[in-house]
């Protein structure tokens, strides 16, 4: 059973037939920011041996865990390892759907040994894991989608990796081409903002619970907010296609990391710096809670990339 509030806060002409769905409670895996630091450059927002405020650093990641927990959702965290800076990045350790973990395999070789510190943690907590042939980078690339796995390619995740994804978890999933160097991970121009109902046998094959809530009230599906320049247009009209209600944000906000953002179905973690969509999201009933990770912009991360979700 879906419910589902009415919104009251914004003139109703403005808001025909909207309304969005309770929030679902969410399992995050977090990586403290303790040997952050931008050593070598692997994406265009990174300048080798670009000074980082860790302090700082810090203190914008315990902003982040304590919104998650105001907001009640379950956070945990995995030990960071010293040499490796860009484990904070705790999305593109995996996919998580329904308990099953599909492992990364990193394009950066600095990158490559984070892989085996989250499988150690995911191993601990009861997890089997399974490790790509194909490069792929978790999160960053795959986000389910309610029915689907959306998969970016272009510059990190492999094609071969994406038939990889569909093959393991059973779920039909969608390649998208990447264009835009700034937006070099699918979860930099794009994310969920609920989930929409996934069918009983898709349910079924990702051993998952059935959904509850989280689907959007108005279609019945799942809904998406993204940047349309980052993508090809030949995935650009897929996008379309699937999700005529999208949120399309402007340039501006997804360089603010406006669409490296979390939701919960109802409270957006967001960026502040994407005013634009921050006052579209309102005004689709949405409550955005932003949060301020501007340090780790300067390797090209935000929200989300420090954000893996268990599922
Ligand atoms: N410096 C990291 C890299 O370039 C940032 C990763 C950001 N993560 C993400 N999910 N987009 O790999």
């Amino acid at each position: 059973p879906i419910s589902t509030v009415p919104i009251s806060t914004a003139p109703a002409a403005l808001l025909p037939n909207i309304r969005v769905p309770a929030p679902t409670p969410r399992r995050y895996l977090l990586c403290e920011p303790r040997h952050f630091e931008v050593q070598y450059s692997i994406n265009p927002w990174m300048r080798e041996d670009t000074p980082v405020d860790t302090a700082r650093a810090g203190r914008q990641w315990e902003a982040l865990v304590s919104a998650y927990r105001e907001h009640g959702h379950t956070v945990e965290t995995v030990a960071p390892v010293p040499g490796l800076p860009d484990m904070v990045f705790a999305a593109n350790s995996a996919l998580v759907v329904g308990g099953r973990v599909f492992g990364s395999y990193f394009q950066a070789p600095q990158r490559r040994p984070e892989s085996a510190e989250y499988e150690t943690w995911f191993k601990a907590a009861g997890y089997d894991v399974y490790r790509p042939e194909s490069l792929c980078e978790g999160e960053g690339d795959l986000v389910p989608a309610g029915r689907h796995i959306l998969a970016g390619t272009g510059f990190r995740t492999t094609r071969e990796a994406h038939a990889e994804v569909q093959e393991f978890f059973g779920v039909p999933t969608i390649g998208l081409q990447l264009v835009d160097p700034y937006f070099y991970h699918l979860d930099t121009a794009l994310f969920v903002l609920d989930e929409g109902e996934t069918t009983t046998e898709e349910t079924a094959a990702t051993q998952g619970t059935p959904a509850t809530g989280g689907a959007n009230a108005a279609t019945g599906r799942a809904n998406i907010a993204y940047y349309p320049d980052a993508f090809s247009p030949g995935s650009r009209a897929v996008l379309r296609r699937l999700f005529p209600d999208a949120v399309i944000a402007s340039r501006d906000d997804a360089m603010a990391f406006g669409l490296n953002s979390v939701s919960d179905g109802r409270h957006v973690f967001i960026a502040p710096g994407a005013v634009g969509l921050i006052d579209q999201l309102t005004h689709r009933g949405y409550v955005p809670v932003p949060v301020d990770l501007s340090e780790f912009h300067k390797a090209g991360g935000g929200i989300k990339c420090c954000t893996q979700e268990i599922r």
